[in-house]
């Protein structure tokens, strides 16, 4: 965030959010290209997700995650 805030400012938290908002798009148009099950999820615990990512919680910040895979036949 605070490298966000060097370039955007008081929209850094904003523009931030459109950007996952974009990047999910892509990973979803992808999933269907490659004829995978995608799900977006924003309810996971931060800690933990932080903590299985390796980011510090003090500079980065879990914003959107996608569990995909194979779906069920
Ligand atoms: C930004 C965003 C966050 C979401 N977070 C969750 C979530 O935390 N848990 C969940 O079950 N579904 C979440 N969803 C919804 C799922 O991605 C999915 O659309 C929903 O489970 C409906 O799937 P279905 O139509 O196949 O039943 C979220 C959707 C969006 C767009």
């Amino acid at each position: 965030m605070s490298r966000t805030e060097v370039k955007y400012g008081i929209n850094a938290y904003r523009f931030a959010l459109l950007e996952a908002g974009h990047i999910g798009q892509n990973i979803s148009l992808l999933a269907e290209k490659e004829k995978l099950g995608c799900c977006a999820l924003g309810g996971f615990d931060n800690d933990k997700l932080s903590q299985l990512l390796d980011i510090s919680q003090e500079d980065e910040i879990p914003l959107y995650a996608f569990s995909l895979g194979n779906p069920a036949r």
